[in-house]
């Protein structure tokens, strides 16, 4: 943290000043935006390479109508946390080298310039630290940081942009699920009442529908890689699955439609006995941050792990189900639902999800011993 003292903006010098906390009911946060203090904006223009970056307040940006981004998708995003340590003694970030990694090939997919692994870490440690009383207190969740890469100069024909932003906002997360401000939204777009059991799920198990027609992913195409475009198009299976009591759609490939792909926000995995099976990532499934984390401490705590082509029949006999993602970290799943055929998974506290959920999150929070040295104290 000190050398980035050192070289810290007034903004950042400002947020030195701030409390602690900043004044928010911790307790309710689910995961919708809460606008904090700055965002770390840079440019490129031209193949020119990144300028260094800036804080600047958080607040709307100012984009032609004829930006890259706006008229035909050429952007990127990206997603990861910061904890505040239990003992109060610093932020930990957890893998922030493999999201600028993540980046990178995601950019060179979109062909987009992208910044170096030092300045997407550097940026990161610096948006956290001028919005440090927006990362909550220990054991109430996380601050969520959204770097984004658009193509943010003016296009008409179909091109790559001539300028770029790379811009880093942050909004203290509690759980993805609970989302009780985005399904109030929802149903209310939906018009429809719901029972109120529907709004709240905390940790409960999430239920999952398995879409059908609707898919995510063609060979070729984007699947693995986090660009913005890869998100609106599963809205509407989203919305209708909602509008049914399911949490989200898992998604088939696109060819066999047999074989299970992702769900519109987070991979999956299914347990069986000792061994744990998720769909290798092969060109249309997003290798998840988490889902790779998962899998390395699922092997080192002696589960057997396959990354395979998962069938949908496999679901009948699957004892456990469970889905990860940065937003999500890892999420029982209660039921899948397919072809009007209700599947039901073991979930609580004597499962392998909690078990991995407890050693993940004690990892990030500091709490379990982080042998892989995968967090980033800031
Ligand atoms: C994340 O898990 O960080 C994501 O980017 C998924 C998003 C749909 C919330």
């Amino acid at each position: 943290a000190s050398s980035l003292q050192s070289t810290c903006t007034t903004a950042q010098q400002d947020a030195y000043s701030y409390e602690e906390y900043a004044d928010i009911k911790w307790e309710e946060l689910g995961f919708g935006l809460v606008p904090t203090d700055f965002m770390y904006v840079t440019k490129c223009f031209r193949g020119e390479g990144f300028v260094r970056g800036e804080l600047n307040r958080y607040g709307n940006i100012e984009l032609s109508p004829s930006a890259g981004i706006l008229n035909y998708g050429q952007g990127l995003f990206e997603g990861l946390k910061a904890y505040r340590k239990e003992d109060g003694s610093g932020l930990l970030l957890f893998r922030p080298q493999e999201n600028a990694l993540r980046m990178q090939m995601g950019a060179e997919r979109m062909c987009m310039p992208s910044p170096s692994v030092e300045q997407f870490v550097s940026a990161v440690k610096q948006t956290v630290l001028a919005n440090k009383r927006w990362v909550p207190p220990p054991g109430k969740g996380a601050l969520y940081l959204r770097p984004l890469l658009m193509g943010s100069g003016p296009v008409l024909g179909l091109a790559p942009s001539p300028e770029y932003t790379f811009l880093i906002y942050a909004s203290p997360v509690g759980n993805y699920f609970k989302c009780t401000y985005g399904r109030r939204e929802w149903l209310l777009h939906l018009g429809r009442i719901l029972p109120a059991s529907l709004y709240t799920e905390g940790v409960d198990p999430i239920h999952l529908l398995i879409g059908d027609g609707v898919h995510r992913a063609t060979p070729g195409g984007t699947g693995d890689v986090k660009t913005v475009v890869n998100y609106a198009p599963v809205l509407k299976a989203q919305l209708q699955a909602k509008s049914k009591g399911f949490t989200e759609v898992l998604f088939l490939d696109s060819v066999n439609k047999r074989n299970l792909e992702e769900a519109s926000s987070c991979n999956i995995f299914l347990v069986k006995g000792n061994v744990i099976s998720t769909p290798a990532t092969q060109g249309t499934i997003l290798a998840g941050i988490t889902r790779k984390s998962i899998i390395e401490i699922a092997r080192d705590y002696g589960y057997e792990v396959e990354e395979r082509i998962v069938s949908v029949d496999e679901l009948i006999d699957a004892d456990e189900v469970f889905c990860t993602g940065t937003a999500v970290v890892v999420a029982p799943v209660g039921s899948i639902t397919y072809q009007h055929q209700r599947f039901e998974y073991k979930t609580g506290d004597q499962t392998v999800a909690q078990h991995l959920y407890r050693v993940i999150t004690g990892i990030q929070m500091g709490l379990v011993e982080d042998k892989m040295g995968w967090t980033v104290e800031i």
